[in-house]
């Protein structure tokens, strides 16, 4: 379809909505938006493409490959953190919000990065890291000399003559969530590393820096941003004793006190409203509620949020059930069918790598595996986000040996095992599929030497399977996982009802297929994706009628007559319904 055409549909659709209409809220005002619309596209800049040689991916990596992202299809770039650290979380721990660590390159870098993308038509996500600073910024390094700095009100402490601080579990750091700094006498909190001190938000002159520091990246062209930890910015500062257990409910404990919306709104009114940006939280809380009290549109606080439960199932080599899978979708979705906006993800760079926890890494099932999950993530309701590898089905690295990581987190939970007496061949095991350094290994671009990612000694060892998997075959190939991904971007961006369309599951209750439809006025598509490595089967409902086949991974046609489908291992196909 060419972009007139297109172009005349979306206004034909548009001014015919009545009320209930899709693109329409509750008020009646066109919901149509560009995060909505996108694709995001994570990049760990580290990982992605080195210049310089110096074994670090940098900018001009990214200017460099700015052709093979605007062929993604994709809308927007996010990337994970590039300020001045200490690097103890890899970046996640920022001493300096408004400079750039030298290995990624220079302002004029990042501002030229900025303005190729863009040019593009690639939106820019900033990684915002605010609920803590790394112990090396300025802040913290003032506030722990004196308790009359005005810094020192920018944490939050707990006094020593008050006796001992009642326990705070920590995320990363198995002693606990406080520190002792004897200069000022008292223990300052930190929901991360040691090195990751809690910002402390209830204090006004902190809210501003924050909000001065975003307007900073925004007139610097950034589109949007991503509110690292945010859920954990607004706590019960009174200190109670938690019972027993309680950090099994981390988020319900640790975070989502009420405060947190008043900041939200503020920052709404002073940043993400005047500027036209984009803001997504990372967590949305416990429950339904406290979601849409982040994302509903007439609340002014934030465009959308990602949750966790369906990555939070994938976290064993045991696996996770398609029913559990296809419930935890469903749900979601109906609770956000009329109101607010998520996120859909699959992996990033916490996790380990999309194809090994909810695909098949075998040789015969790679491709197809991740081609199906692929289009599972690009053809539901809410916004994508890829991560940089998944677009060519990069997998995890093995890594038995604790002496290769270098991750705070692993770190941190190899410590509490010894310390618990945990079977350490067990936890190595755990460990080697699931810690996020497995998603962290050099992008595959070529099967030269390092895979194309640098001329020098990488950060981090590459993935042995380079030669095979890399962006140079993959082009190569109509029928890889690159060239799939591709015409799926095509797909959604050609297709409104890929976006807006409603979303029903139909085959509920299937053990091996994942089926639903999705639906904007009169564009009717059937989504049909075999989450096995067998065959499956089913009769669809009397009442569909199969129009074309939009996308199949397969050369086979699962349409069998008499409504009957006979899905391939991993098969996925979208078909028009008429
Ligand atoms: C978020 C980031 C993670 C980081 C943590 C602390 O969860 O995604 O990578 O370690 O916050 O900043």
């Amino acid at each position: 379809m060419n972009k007139l055409l297109i172009a005349i549909l979306l206004a034909i659709i548009v001014l015919s909505c009545s009320d209930g209409d899709q693109l329409k809220n509750k008020s009646g005002q066109t919901v149509r938006q560009w995060w909505k619309e996108g694709t995001l596209y994570q990049i760990y800049p580290q990982s992605f493409k080195d210049t310089d040689g110096d074994g670090f991916g940098d900018f001009r990596g990214i200017i460099e490959q700015v052709n093979y992202l605007e062929q993604l299809g994709i809308t927007a770039i996010w990337m994970n953190p590039f300020f001045e650290s200490p690097m103890v979380d890899n970046g996640y721990d920022v001493a300096d919000y408004r400079a750039i660590n030298p290995r990624y390159g220079t302002m004029k870098d990042f501002e030229e990065m900025v303005r190729v993308l863009n040019d593009g038509g690639i939106k820019f996500i900033l990684d915002v890291v605010v609920n803590h600073s790394s112990n090396q910024h300025e802040w913290f390094i003032e506030a722990s000399r004196s308790r009359d700095h005005k810094y020192h009100k920018y944490y939050h402490w707990w006094y020593a003559e008050n006796g001992e601080p009642p326990h705070r579990h920590s995320l990363f750091d198995p002693e606990g969530g406080w520190d002792y700094v004897e200069a000022v006498n008292a223990w300052y909190l930190h929901t991360f590393a040691e090195e990751q001190p809690d910002l402390n938000w209830e204090n006004p002159e902190l809210r501003r820096e924050v909000y001065e520091i975003m307007k900073f990246w925004a007139e610097k062209g950034v589109g949007g941003f991503r509110m690292d930890a945010f859920q954990f910015a607004s706590k019960d500062t009174t200190y109670p004793e938690f019972p027993e257990g309680h950090e099994k409910n981390f988020i319900q404990w640790y975070g989502m006190r009420p405060q947190l919306h008043d900041y939200l709104r503020e920052m709404y009114t002073e940043v993400i409203e005047p500027y036209h940006v984009f803001a997504v939280a990372e967590g949305a809380g416990s429950t339904f509620q406290d979601a849409h009290d982040l994302v509903d549109a007439d609340r002014k606080e934030l465009q959308t949020a990602y949750h966790f439960e369906y990555v939070d199932m994938s976290r064993t080599p045991e696996g996770y059930e398609l029913s559990d899978f296809k419930q935890v979708f469903t749900r979601w979705d109906s609770a956000f069918a009329e109101d607010g906006w998520l996120a859909i993800f699959l992996s990033n760079h916490d996790n380990a790598r999309l194809v090994d926890r909810f695909g098949n890494t075998s040789p015969e099932f790679r491709t197809l595996s991740v081609q199906m999950l692929n289009t599972f993530l690009l053809s539901m309701r809410g916004t994508p986000y890829t991560y940089y590898g998944d677009e060519l089905g990069m997998t995890n690295i093995d890594m038995p040996s604790i002496d290769e990581y270098v991750d705070v987190d692993a770190l941190g939970k190899y410590k509490a095992a010894l310390a618990s007496g945990q079977n350490l061949d067990k936890f190595m095991e755990e460990l080697n599929y699931s810690s996020r350094e497995n998603a962290r290994t050099p992008m595959q671009w070529d099967d030269s030497e390092n895979a194309g990612f640098t001329s020098g000694t990488p950060w981090k060892r590459v993935n042995p399977n380079y030669k095979e998997i890399n962006v140079a075959a993959q082009e190569a190939d109509p029928q890889s996982v690159l060239n799939h991904f591709r015409r799926m971007t095509r797909l959604r961006n050609e297709n409104l009802v890929l976006v807006y369309g409603t979303y029903d599951m139909i085959l509920d209750d299937h053990e091996e297929i994942y089926a639903y439809t999705r639906i904007l006025e009169d564009d009717r598509l059937l989504v049909l994706l075999n989450f096995s490595d067998d065959k499956a089967m089913a009769d669809l409902p009397n009442e569909v009628e199969i129009g074309a086949t939009l996308i199949n991974n397969y050369e086979s046609d699962p349409f069998k007559g008499n409504n009957k489908v006979v899905l391939e291992p991993y098969q996925a196909v979208i078909a028009e319904l008429r």
